[in-house]
């Protein structure tokens, strides 16, 4: 079966059919009535030029506005009809599209730009709109208003009508084509400003980085380049329709002088046909739109599909990770277990190697290694953030590929080594997630992050405000915001990647004792390069190139002499010629 491409933008439209039937009765009411005004005049012109008498001119005076205003009422409700439903299409989609977003994997933003994303959420929408909008109005509306104002015109007189038409003929070619065109340069120069906008947001972000190295000269360069070749693609499109435009009116004068030229040759022989000549003039007019509204819609057509289409790619993203019919802790059984764990990233080889660890709770387990051992990529298959190429990860009994991802991210909480906030209250950064934030539960878990009197401190407390325009946090302090924000779930399971890096050892030590009487039945997974921090956990493990190469406690590692063993004894080392270990 071929694949619909408006598979998903029809349930949104039929969600709409109201305003959308709405726009077609009023369109096609419009298209019938609106003949009538010309015919109404020349009418009038008959009557009088043959009676040669003015008295029944305010009657038509009436019917000619009747129907203007009958017109107008209309023509808001086919106005109301297809952009308000064009708007509320554009509204689900965009609504649509950023639920996946959110739904999708860490993986599909490594694979794609934020840019292009932004671009689809945004352009790819309102290209959509137009095309749904007045796109599909002008595509319904052109034949059906061309085909009534023909055929009035043809009773009028079928020979003028068609002298007149034969200048016209150029014109659907001619929109065409230069649609065609257009659509290629205003394609390309949307690629120009997609690659424009991410050269910028790249240049913000790391703007601490260019200035430090002082290429800010180097990048403005880039920039200019780019936005150069942006004006070179709009210009060719302002170059094209400078003279499209003229020659469409060119085309259309010259049907109007052809009219004129066979009506006045008419006229010559048959002065009764004033009244005709004045409204096969008035009709011409109306016939000129809707063939150029053919040509115009259908480039809408062809425009919208393919956003619909480059819309299509991200709704039909499969959730790579797909939510588990659920699971629930099972009595006795140990907290986390993991079994022959095995990992590779999309094609990239193993970095996790038949790992097996297990841990109840209240325990804790330190896990040290060098950078690249494979620590946070262990870590991320337990919250399902990948999953593992073979062997299993299991909280309190089951497989996590069991549990619903809402109540697995509930049970555990994790602390990253580069913790990401958001620019909100303190408080609503602690109490992420939640609709109404306890205020007592932020301030308890704030003090076992101690954090809490840093916060009290402030003028706003924990109402400030954190990012651009509030209150800027040192390393350490974001580091224990967030782990206050993993307390707040109150999890079973916390794991702590690299979670203290930038604190004093005072600090951390501080942290957790007060973290173990908190929540003494909360399991802990620690990674850590620091021994002193590694010493408060009772089972310790090291990995190295994503295997679990020592397991046993303090006492048992240093008697292996190996990695851990290096590790304390180069930071006694550095401790004894006075370097900080921190
Ligand atoms: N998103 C990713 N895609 C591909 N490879 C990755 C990705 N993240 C990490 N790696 C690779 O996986 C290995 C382990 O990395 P990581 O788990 O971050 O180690 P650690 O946390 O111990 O420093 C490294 O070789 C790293 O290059
Ligand atoms: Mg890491």
């Amino acid at each position: 079966m071929p694949v619909k491409p408006f598979r998903h933008l029809i349930p949104q439209i039929k969600a709409q059919w109201r305003l959308f039937s709405m726009g077609i009765v009023a369109l096609l009411i419009v298209d019938v009535v609106e003949p009538y005004y010309p015919l109404a005049l020349k009418h009038a012109i008959d009557f009088i030029k043959l009676k040669q008498s003015l008295s029944p001119i305010t009657q038509w005076a009436l019917i000619g506005v009747l129907i203007t205003v009958s017109i107008g009422v209309l023509q808001y409700g086919w106005r109301m009809g297809f952009s308000g439903m064009a708007r509320k299409v554009e509204y689900g989609m965009r609504r649509k599209l950023f639920e996946k977003l959110l739904s999708l994997p860490p993986a599909y933003y490594l694979k794609h730009r934020l840019g292009d994303l932004l671009s689809r959420a945004m352009s790819d929408l309102s290209t959509v709109r137009e095309a749904l909008g007045f796109g599909l109005l002008t595509f319904m509306d052109s034949p059906i208003s061309m085909a009534i104002t023909l055929a009035f015109m043809i009773r009028l007189d079928w020979r003028i009508t068609c002298y007149s038409l034969l200048p016209l003929i150029f014109l659907p070619p001619l929109v065409m084509t230069v649609g065609r065109k257009l659509r290629t340069y205003s394609f390309s120069a949307q690629s120009a400003l997609d690659q424009l906008s991410q050269t910028a947001t790249e240049s913000f972000r790391g703007i601490k980085v260019i200035q430090a190295y002082g290429v800010s000269k180097e990048e403005a360069g880039r920039f200019l380049l780019q936005s150069k070749d942006y004006r070179e693609k709009n210009m060719t499109m302002v170059r094209l329709e400078a003279w499209y435009w003229p020659l469409i009116s060119v085309i259309s004068g010259c049907a109007r002088v052809s009219l004129f030229y066979f009506g006045a040759e008419r006229m010559a022989v048959d002065s009764q046909f004033l009244g005709s000549f004045v409204a096969l003039n008035l009709f011409l007019d109306k016939l000129i739109l809707p063939i150029m509204g053919l040509g115009f819609s259908t480039n809408q057509y062809v425009r919208g599909k393919v956003s619909v289409e480059r819309l299509n790619e991200v709704y039909d993203q499969a959730a790579e990770i797909n939510d588990g019919p659920g699971a629930a802790i099972i009595p006795g059984a140990p907290l986390l277990e993991m079994q022959e764990l095995s990992f590779a990233y999309p094609a990239g080889p193993r970095v996790i190697h038949e790992c097996d660890l297990s841990l109840v709770k209240g325990d804790w387990l330190g896990l040290a290694g060098r950078t690249g051992s494979g620590k946070t990529s262990l870590i991320r298959l337990i919250l399902r953030l990948d999953d593992p190429s073979s062997g299993r990860v299991l909280l309190g009994g089951a497989d996590v590929r069991q549990w619903e991802l809402s109540a697995l991210r509930r049970e555990v909480g994790l602390v990253m080594q580069e913790p990401f906030l958001f620019s909100e209250t303190i408080l609503e950064n602690i109490a992420f997630g939640d609709a109404e934030p306890d205020r007592a539960e932020a301030k308890r878990w704030a003090e076992v992050a101690d954090l809490h009197d840093f916060i009290a401190g402030l003028p706003e407390g924990y109402d400030s405000m954190l990012g651009e325009k509030g209150v800027n946090l040192s390393g350490g302090q974001k580091q224990r915001l967030a782990l206050a924000r993993a307390l707040y779930i109150k999890p079973r399971l916390l794991l702590l990647d690299d979670a203290f890096s930038a604190m004093d050892t005072a600090t951390e030590e501080r942290i957790v004792s007060r973290l173990k009487e908190a929540l003494p039945d909360t399991g802990v997974l620690l990674v850590s390069h620091r021994s002193s921090t590694l010493r408060l956990c009772s089972q310790l493990m090291v990995m190295e190139k994503g295997s679990l190469v020592e397991k046993g406690s303090h006492e048992d590692l240093m008697q292996r002499e190996g990695f851990y063993f290096e590790m304390v004894r180069r930071e006694q080392l550095a401790r004894k010629v006075g370097l900080a270990v921190d």
